[in-house]
């Protein structure tokens, strides 16, 4: 045998895969190539491909070979930040990136890695769907990705990033994953597309109102994140890595570079953001900044239920996940899609060792019949459940109110939270003073000349003697009452006091959590 025949036929195979031209067709519709995509998301020459030669075993449909090498997917491994990711990437040059037997089974390939090595696995998605022509091939491909992935999920992080359509099966892989980003314009999710849609229930819609970044970023809330431009997506993937162990068995990283900062305490900015009168809301954004490291905010869900806001910042160099109420949106309520990003987010927290800091304030859970009707309870309870069950450090710091379900959820220390703080003037109770008034003095106020002044002065009374944080002080259930500016270096020495916490649950296969 020629060996250096046989290497040079290899490099002619290899260089035949490239094909150029492919590439230009996705330029074209303002994309991408796979390839492309891949290079500029991993550092430069980290990336290893696998299974460049696969093919698949039905390219006698007319699905020409040039088309059918490598499946309609590139898959291998390579390095973020000098971190081990696994990575595939789908091509929609070929096959409109459809999925078959031998396409799903390279990325099994690809996520099985990830678990045993421990890695993250980021999956680029722009394809059609399930593959047509390969049938009940196509549709177990992905029910072997969705199980391969099922059992990834809570051991590896799990990322999508929409670039293309997300047709059909191909939704469910972002729907099954950690965290979904999207590029505007071109990235589309849906489970049936526009003509389906249209010849099943009439309804006219265009792909992007359908499924496009916005719509599901603000709407469905099936994505996180959305972009500009795919450089911008890759480059917010690799922040929210930097926040991330690598699984379920590490510490998120630390910045030991910032522990200094920890020495600057006295802040007297915080107590200038929040306004005297007390039903007035204010940005919780500007409080998240001035206690977490300068610039480490990565907020996610963004634009999906803006009463709440959650993210990873770091504090003192550690990586906490945020959980806060946006007071000046529907007064930081949590109402069903705001409790369901509230616990989604805390269970990743706390399946990768990330600290839970809460900063309260907050009415209560959102009344009224529509979210009653819509099962204010069953997502409310996901709250409770998703707290209740997190073994990793729980702090609540309570600003200004923390009323009724709010209270129990975001900062009862019999729910599990390990630290309770309060500012001086919070204010901790069943329900407001006003509406407290109206129940329990219902009957003297009705019998009294003067109702009206009788109602005021029960309420200030009320007001007086419950609202304030010294009763909750008084029963433990509020370990400390501190000086706002204080907040950042109390918040570190309570964090840092708790990240050798450990705890342990009752065995059992698993819970049954409201869903
Ligand atoms: C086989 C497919 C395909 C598919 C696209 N192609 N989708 N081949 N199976 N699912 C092929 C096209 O035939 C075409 O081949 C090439 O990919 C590019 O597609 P175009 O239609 O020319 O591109 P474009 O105009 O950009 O439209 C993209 C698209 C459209 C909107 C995604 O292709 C489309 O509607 N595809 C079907 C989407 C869908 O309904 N998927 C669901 C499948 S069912 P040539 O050779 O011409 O280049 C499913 C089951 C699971 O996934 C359901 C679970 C809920």
């Amino acid at each position: 045998m020629n060996l250096k025949k046989e290497i040079e036929k290899l490099n002619t195979k290899k260089q035949e895969l490239k094909n150029p031209e492919l590439a230009e067709k996705q330029h074209k519709k303002g994309k991408l190539s796979a390839k492309e995509r891949i290079d500029l998301l991993l550092d430069s020459n980290t990336f290893t491909e696998l299974d460049a030669f696969v093919e698949s075993r039905f390219s006698d449909f007319g699905m020409s070979q040039k088309k059918t090498s490598g499946d309609g997917v590139i898959t291998g491994f390579g390095k973020i930040q000098n971190q081990q990711v696994y990575i595939y990437s789908q091509d929609f040059s070929k096959i409109g990136g459809s999925l078959g037997e031998m396409h799903s089974k390279k990325i099994v390939k690809i996520i099985e890695l990830a678990q045993k090595t421990g890695c993250p696995v980021i999956g680029i998605i722009d394809s059609g769907g399930a593959r047509i022509q390969e049938g009940i091939s196509s549709l177990d491909g992905y029910a072997a990705i969705f199980k391969a992935m099922i059992n990834g999920s809570g051991v590896i992080p799990q990322i999508s990033i929409i670039v293309g359509p997300s047709a059909g099966g191909a939704s469910y892989a972002p729907g099954l994953s950690d965290f979904v980003f999207m590029v505007d314009g071109i990235g589309q999710m849906y489970i049936t597309g526009p003509e389906v849609i249209k010849s099943v229930t009439g309804e006219e819609i265009s792909f992007n109102n359908l499924g496009g970044a916005a719509t599901h970023c603000a709407k469905s809330g099936c994505s996180h994140f959305i972009f500009k431009n795919e450089q911008e997506c890759f480059n917010s993937v690799k922040k929210l890595l930097s926040f991330l162990p690598q699984n379920n068995l590490e510490d998120p990283p630390t910045r030991k570079d910032f522990i200094s900062e920890m020495l600057k305490t006295d802040n007297d900015k915080l107590i200038e953001i929040i306004p005297e009168q007390e039903e007035k809301g204010y940005e919780m954004k500007e409080i998240i900044y001035e206690i977490f490291d300068k610039n480490s905010f990565f907020e996610t869900s963004a634009n999906f239920a803006t009463n709440v806001i959650v993210g990873f910042a770091r504090l003192s160099g550690i990586t906490v996940g945020i959980v806060a109420n946006q007071t000046k949106l529907m007064a930081g309520t949590l109402d069903i899609d705001s409790s369901d990003k509230v616990a989604r987010f805390v269970r990743f927290c706390d399946c990768f060792n990330i600290p839970l800091i809460n900063l309260v304030d907050t009415p209560g859970y959102l009344p009224g019949s529509d979210q009653e009707h819509q099962g204010i309870i069953r997502h409310g309870a996901k709250v409770l459940y998703a707290y209740s069950e997190a073994s990793v450090p729980k702090i609540s710091l309570i600003l200004r109110k923390a009323y009724g379900g709010a209270y129990i959820a975001l900062a009862s220390r019999l729910l599990g939270y390990d630290k309770v703080i309060a500012w001086p003037f919070a204010k901790i109770a069943v329900m407001g003073p006003k509406q407290a008034v109206k129940i329990i003095y219902r009957k003297e106020i009705i019998a009294s000349d003067n109702p009206e002044e009788l109602e005021k002065q029960k309420t200030q009374e009320l007001t007086d003697k419950f609202l304030n944080p010294y009763q909750a002080a008084k029963l433990g259930q509020v370990d400390m009452i501190i000086d706002p500016k204080n907040t950042r270096e109390i918040l570190t020495k309570c964090l840092e006091s708790l990240l050798n916490k450990r705890e342990t649950r009752p065995p059992k296969k698993h819970g049954n959590m409201p869903l």
